[in-house]
Parts: C-alpha cells; sequence; structure tokens
C-alpha cells in the first residue's frame, strides 16, 4: 500500500473518521472527553434521537439539532461587563450557557451538556426517570426536563431544593409578571430587602407569604400584550414570580457581598435582566417547535436514605462533595439565613462537613458515602447504570492520611472500590479536566458503573 505523505494527512479531518460526514460536531469540542462522549453518542443514537437530544451535535444533514438550536437561541447576555467571565461565557455557550442552567451560580455544578451526553450514553430515554441524590442546582433535572427524561432530585440543603425548584419552573412558567418586575425593580429590591431574615419555608408554602404590595409591583407593564388568564394560573405565575425574582434577588445580593463593583441595586436589575433572557430564550425555542419536558420530582432529603422504592429507578447520575474540599454551608451562608435555616443543624447532614478535625471528616465522608452508594445500588433497576462524577483532591488526602499525594489513593478509586460491595461494577472510567474560573483542583473522574444481576 502507497504511503501517504504528511500533505495528504493534514488535509484531512480527524474528526471526518470518528464521524459521518452528516452528523456534524460541535467545532469547540477541545478535550479528549468531549470527543471521546460524541463518538459514544454517534454510536448509540439514531439520526431522530440526535436530533432531540444529542449533546455534541450541531447538525445532522440539513437539520439543526435541538441543542444548538437552544444554545444559540440569541447572543447571550452576560452578568458583568468583565471580559475575563465575557469569554468564559462565550466559550462555554454550548456547555453551560443556556436553558436556565445559568441561574445562580452554584459552585461545584456540573457541565449540563456532559450530562446531556452521559444520560444519552447510559441509554437514559423519554419517559424514564433518572435520579440524582445530591442535585445541587438541579443541572441533572433540568437537562433531563429538557429531553423529555423524568427525574428524581434530592439534596440535603433546602435552599438546593428551592433554586432547583425554581429553576425548572423557570423553563415554563409565565414571564408576564417578572417583566412586570423588572419595570418595578427598584421597588421590588427593596420589599426583598426588608424581608432579609423572615423565614421562607419551601415553594409551597412561601407563596403565602407574599404581600400585596409585591402583587402590584409585579403585575405585568401595559404594553405586555397577552390573554388573561384564570385565577389559579393566576394565582400560580404569582407564586412562580416570587419565586423567580427570590432566586434572582439572592443570587444578585451574593454577587454584590462578593464584588464591589456594582450597587446592590444596579446588580439585581442585570441579574432579573438576565434571568429573563435566558428563560425567554429557552421558551422561544421550545413555543416555535414545541416537545415534551420531562416531569421533576424535587426533595428536601438525605442521600444516605432515598425515599424510593427497590430496583425502580432507570440511571443515577450525580457528584458528592469532593470529600471536604468545598464547605457548601459556609458558600450559602447568606441565603439559608435568608431562609431562616440553622446552619449547624444543616451540617450534621452533610456528607464532607461531618466531624471536628480533618480526620474526623474524612472518615465519615469515607462512611456516609458507603451508605449513598448502597442506596444507588438498592434503587437501580438491574442493568441499568449509575455515574459518579468525583474530583481527585489527593493533596487535601495526602495531608490527612500522612501518605505523599502521589501515592494515596485517590476518591475515585475509593469509590471504585465501594461500588463493588453494593453491586456496582466499574465499566467505564474517564477523566477530564476541569476548567473553571477560580477551582484549585484540576481533574476529576467520570466513573460509570452497572448494576449487575
Ligand atoms: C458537588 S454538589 C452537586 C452539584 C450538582 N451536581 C449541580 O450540578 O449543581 C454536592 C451536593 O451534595 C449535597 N449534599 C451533601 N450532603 C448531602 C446529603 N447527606 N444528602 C443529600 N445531599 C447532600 C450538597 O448540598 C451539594 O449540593
Amino acid at each position: 500500500m502507497k504511503r501517504q505523505t504528511s500533505q495528504d494527512i493534514l488535509a484531512e479531518d480527524f474528526r471526518n473518521l470518528l464521524f459521518p460526514l452528516h452528523r456534524r460536531p460541535f467545532p469547540d469540542l477541545d478535550d479528549t472527553y468531549e470527543l471521546e462522549l460524541a463518538f459514544y453518542e454517534h454510536r448509540l443514537l439514531t439520526d431522530d434521537e440526535l436530533l432531540g437530544n444529542g449533546a455534541y451535535f450541531a447538525q445532522v444533514g440539513a437539520d439543526w439539532t435541538r441543542h444548538y438550536r437552544i444554545c444559540t437561541g440569541d447572543a447571550l447576555k452576560l452578568p458583568d461587563d468583565s471580559s475575563r467571565l465575557k469569554s468564559f461565557f462565550i466559550r462555554n455557550i454550548f456547555r453551560t450557557g443556556y436553558a436556565t442552567h445559568g441561574l445562580f451560580p452554584y459552585r461545584g455544578k456540573f457541565h449540563p451538556q456532559m450530562i446531556k451526553a452521559l444520560l444519552n450514553i447510559m441509554g437514559l430515554k423519554p419517559g424514564q426517570t433518572v435520579l440524582d441524590p445530591m442535585m445541587g442546582s438541579g443541572t441533572t433535572l433540568i437537562e433531563a426536563s429538557i429531553m423529555g427524561i423524568n427525574s428524581v432530585g434530592i439534596d440535603a440543603s433546602p435552599f438546593c431544593r428551592f433554586m432547583t425548584q425554581t429553576k425548572i419552573d423557570a423553563l415554563t412558567m409565565s414571564l408576564k409578571r417578572a417583566h412586570g418586575a423588572l419595570v418595578n425593580h427598584q421597588e421590588v429590591f427593596s420589599y426583598f430587602q426588608s424581608k432579609v431574615g423572615a423565614p421562607i419555608v419551601g415553594s409551597k408554602s412561601s407563596g403565602k407569604r407574599i404581600s400585596k404590595d409585591l402583587d402590584r409591583l409585579m403585575e405585568p407593564p401595559a404594553d405586555y400584550n397577552t390573554p388573561q388568564r384564570s385565577q389559579s394560573l393566576q394565582r400560580q405565575d404569582t407564586i412562580d414570580t416570587y419565586h423567580f425574582l427570590l432566586l434572582a434577588y439572592l443570587d444578585s445580593a451574593g454577587y454584590a457581598e462578593r464584588s464591589q463593583r456594582k450597587t446592590p441595586l444596579a446588580q439585581f436589575r442585570v441579574v432579573l435582566e438576565r434571568y429573563l433572557f435566558v428563560a425567554e430564550k429557552f421558551q422561544k425555542i421550545l413555543h416555535e417547535s414545541p416537545w415534551l419536558l420531562g416531569a421533576a420530582k424535587v426533595i428536601e432529603g438525605d442521600a444516605r436514605s432515598f425515599p424510593l422504592e427497590n430496583a425502580s429507578i432507570d440511571g443515577i447520575i450525580f457528584s458528592p462533595p469532593y470529600s471536604f474540599a468545598i464547605d457548601y454551608l459556609a458558600n450559602d451562608a447568606f441565603h439559608l439565613h435568608f431562609m431562616g435555616i440553622e446552619e449547624e443543624t444543616l451540617r450534621n447532614k452533610m456528607i464532607g462537613l461531618r466531624g471536628r478535625t480533618l480526620a474526623d471528616k474524612f472518615g465519615y465522608y469515607d462512611e456516609d458515602m458507603g451508605s449513598v452508594l448502597s442506596e444507588c445500588g438498592r434503587v437501580l433497576k438491574p442493568g441499568k447504570f449509575c455515574t459518579v462524577i468525583i474530583g481527585t483532591n489527593n493533596n487535601q488526602l495526602s495531608k490527612v492520611l500522612g501518605v505523599p499525594p502521589d501515592e494515596v489513593a485517590g476518591l475515585h478509586e475509593r469509590l471504585q472500590e465501594k461500588g463493588a460491595n453494593y453491586g456496582l461494577r466499574i465499566v467505564k472510567s474517564m477523566s477530564r479536566p476541569i476548567t473553571g474560573i477560580a477551582n484549585t483542583m484540576r481533574r476529576e473522574y467520570i466513573l460509570v458503573f452497572q448494576r449487575g444481576g
């Protein structure tokens, strides 16, 4: 066979060897793990499935995929004018900057595009149910909803429950009254400021606390031309809008505390505008070519004991705290306080935060993660998949265990061993770089387990 020249080889695009010409992946798949996930999607999905639910493809034949349309609906509105942040978001438009994922900057949240690909690779189909037992800001639930997959999410933090529910509701809620609030943003801001410290418990009951004042401030502006809604829908609008505004307020207040660049009021307006922009962008695509969203159930609970039947779940995906790397309660102290939640009571339930010394904390963490994996093995249907995403955190572990960092068994290795005790056999381990703005850890692992039996 004639040997190919460098010129021949360089004239080829290696992507064309991975994918047929009619399936065009996104141009910015720079990381090996992304190409790998795209390759598995390509092998597993039909053209129609790829068009509806593919994560890493922009086009199939002449048609644009839904992921492409959701992401590009319009240019992205940015939270502030920092060029560093701007380039982060623009680079990540297909990875993170779409639907309602960007509502609230929760630390340690998933890349939604990767979750979409993993749901596909785990074989989840519309109508089936996926579980995220440590849902945080609800990335899995939002992504599953968009894909028509039902979901159950659990988190020990009531703030996570509130945040996730609000982000899910924002996919479909009426945005008219939030527009009214934007017009009156100064008074809405004062309303929330005066409420700081007042307990607001749960999505249903908090609706009752809305005062007449805020009701009035949320009236849509006169030129916002939409038909009248029935009384119960109007009531639902009020509650949804209240939660949407509250999340925007908490987001902006947290941001204003960290950065002094804008006044809290100006920050509130910018954040609320952005929330409206992204929710509208998604709803526009949903309205233009409707499809069935999956139902999401959001639970405040404990990942060491799920309120779920044995063998009732079609797939699990989650990311536990990376041992004690992030103090989620300290991060959320402002919001938890605002919601009237006792930080210290919650601390005892939080995996990675129990215990006094670092060695205690690690001991509890190890034990707690055993309980979580045991629950995963219990509720997963035989033959189905459980994916765990976990960072390495070797530096901290080496200090606790007194072993040099390059000799310590990483969290991913420990979890693999534990999974085996609960019928979860590891079938794939992929690693990916961590690319956030301020991360200390550089690498995390995607561990795919399969339930035996
Ligand atoms: C790495 S974060 C998950 C982030 C999530 N994947 C996202 O996209 O936002 C880990 C989460 O575990 C939660 N958590 C800690 N202990 C828990 C427990 N005992 N039960 C349920 N959730 C817990 C924390 O509140 C935190 O939200």
